[in-house]
């Protein structure tokens, strides 16, 4: 049977208490990736013939965020989810088969949860079914009312709950598989007859039940994948939640993790085996990590490709790339598409931007690397400056192959030293090196023999 899936995420957000209110609540960032990514990437298995995301409030940017994964419907006014799925109708209400309906603020679903609610939906030959879930404080979720036997009777929202009512602990979490005609058919049902004055989705479970068609439930075994993120607070749990998981599923396939409420890591990290994250590492974005490496502690990986038995401490590094055998930081910044190839040494306080470091090359201490080429075995001294902007444009530097650059030394982009060249410590150069020569490019150096003590009299004179 076919199926299809709506996203609601046309809310307002308005507990978020944000100041710029053009940003919906779905595009806020849980652990890098925005709440409604999470949702999508959880009804990717289930392989849906069309997925429509309903947007509405700050819908703009919701729409930027999911607009190349799904269909797109808008709903201008905001008169609830009964009327957000009646949005959806012009694009799916000659469809046959069933419906999905979930929420854009709810990341923590997972994909095995929603396969299960479809099979019992067909299991019993439902016309609906819905998601469930038993809560010690249900406060504020519309209440599953079930009858003697048993049978989902109705939904009655918190707002309209009478005391009795308001005693049921299990909730409605807001996911729902319908039949894709009974649904469309039946909306037109709804009245806005209600504490809040809106058309409520969940009226339709009473309808349904009044019109003799099959309601069942399916109780989710871990309630805390329905929570949904109306605050900030609520962010700061579910992305708790999340970091609990994504760390306890690499820990699981051989990741150490020396601390994980102190490891901060992404959704789209890869990890390899016997790879160890020490404390206080943040690694986000699109990283890719290999095996056997030793991260941290303390250190920021964003969007970085790193291979395998590295050692990185205490370091910053975004749009990078790293192979293998290399030792890095502490204190290192690797940034622009900085390539670190084999067997390298890129230590303390040094930055690299926009360069390649080939293998076995070193720059170990206070260096700033830009647009540069360091070839094999190149030995970078102490507080080695590529001068490669000239405030206006970036140029290239390239240094060959056994090149030693001795420290403190300044090269004025564009420039090339040739393979095996020997530049002299504390040389500012602006001219290209040939391969084997040595260069100089500073003051001769003259000494005024017992000298010191006149210019300590001097500045004694100077100061009475
Ligand atoms: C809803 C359910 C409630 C359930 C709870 C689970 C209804 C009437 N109530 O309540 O039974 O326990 O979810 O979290 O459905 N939305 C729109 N357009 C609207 C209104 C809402 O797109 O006009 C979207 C929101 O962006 C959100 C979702 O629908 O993603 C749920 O809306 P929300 O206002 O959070 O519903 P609740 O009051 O939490
Ligand atoms: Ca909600």
């Amino acid at each position: 049977m076919k199926l299809y899936t709506i996203v609601m995420a046309a809310g307002k957000g308005s507990r978020m208490k944000s100041l710029d209110e053009s940003v919906s609540k779905v595009a806020y960032p849980l652990l890098g990736r925005p709440l409604i990514k999470y949702v999508l990437k959880a009804i990717e298995p289930l392989q849906c013939a069309r997925v429509v995301t309903i947007v509405g409030f700050g819908g703009e940017t919701a729409k930027a965020l999911v607009q190349d994964q799904c269909e797109i419907a808008w709903q201008t006014e905001l008169k609830g989810t009964g009327h957000a799925i009646m949005q959806v109708a012009p694009l799916l209400e000659n469809e046959g088969g069933m419906t999905l309906i979930v929420s854009g603020d709810t990341p923590l679903l997972q994909s095995e949860t929603l396969i299960s609610l479809i099979k019992r939906h067909q299991d019993e030959a439902n016309d609906l079914t819905i998601l469930s879930a038993v809560l010690d404080n249900p406060f504020g979720y519309g209440r599953i009312i079930r009858d003697g036997d048993g049978h989902v009777k109705a939904v009655i929202e918190q707002a309209d709950a009478n005391k009795e009512q308001a005693q049921v602990s299990e909730i409605n979490a807001g996911v729902y598989v319908f039949d894709n005609q009974k649904l469309f058919q039946e909306l037109k049902r709804l009245k806005p007859i209600n504490k809040q004055g809106e058309y409520y989705l969940t009226d339709l479970i009473a309808i349904f039940n009044k019109l003799g068609y099959r309601v069942g439930a399916q109780i989710v075994t871990d309630f805390t994948e329905t929570l949904g993120i109306n605050d900030r607070n609520q962010l700061a749990e579910a992305a708790k939640l999340m970091r609990g998981r994504i760390n306890n599923g690499l820990m699981k396939s051989g990741v150490t993790i020396e601390d994980p409420d102190n490891t901060y890591i992404g959704p789209e990290v890869v990890i390899g085996q016997d790879t160890v994250i020490k404390p206080g590492c943040y690694i986000m974005g699109v990283t890719q990590i290999g095996t056997a490496n030793q991260i941290g502690p303390d250190t920021t990986i964003e969007n970085t490709t790193i291979g395998h038995r590295n050692k990185i401490i205490k370091s910053y590094i975004t749009d990078a790339s790293i192979k293998d055998d290399n030792a890095i930081g502490p204190f290192t910044h690797l940034r622009g598409h900085a390539e670190i190839m084999n067997h390298t040494r890129v230590g303390n306080f040094v930055e690299v931007k926009a360069s390649t470091i080939h293998d076995g090359a070193k720059a170990a201490h206070l260096s700033y690397l830009g647009d540069t080429e360091v070839d094999e075995k190149a030995n970078i001294g102490c507080g080695t400056i590529t001068a490669n902007y000239d405030g206006k444009n970036k140029w290239k530097t390239k240094i060959g192959k056994r090149v030693f650059v001795g420290s403190g030394t300044t090269i004025i982009a564009p420039l090339t030293i040739g393979d095996d060249a020997f530049i002299a410590a504390g040389s500012t150069l602006n001219q290209d090196v040939p391969s084997n020569d040595m260069a100089i490019a500073r003051a001769r150096q003259e000494n005024k023999p017992g000298f010191a003590k006149v210019i300590r009299r001097r500045i004694d004179q100077k100061a009475k």
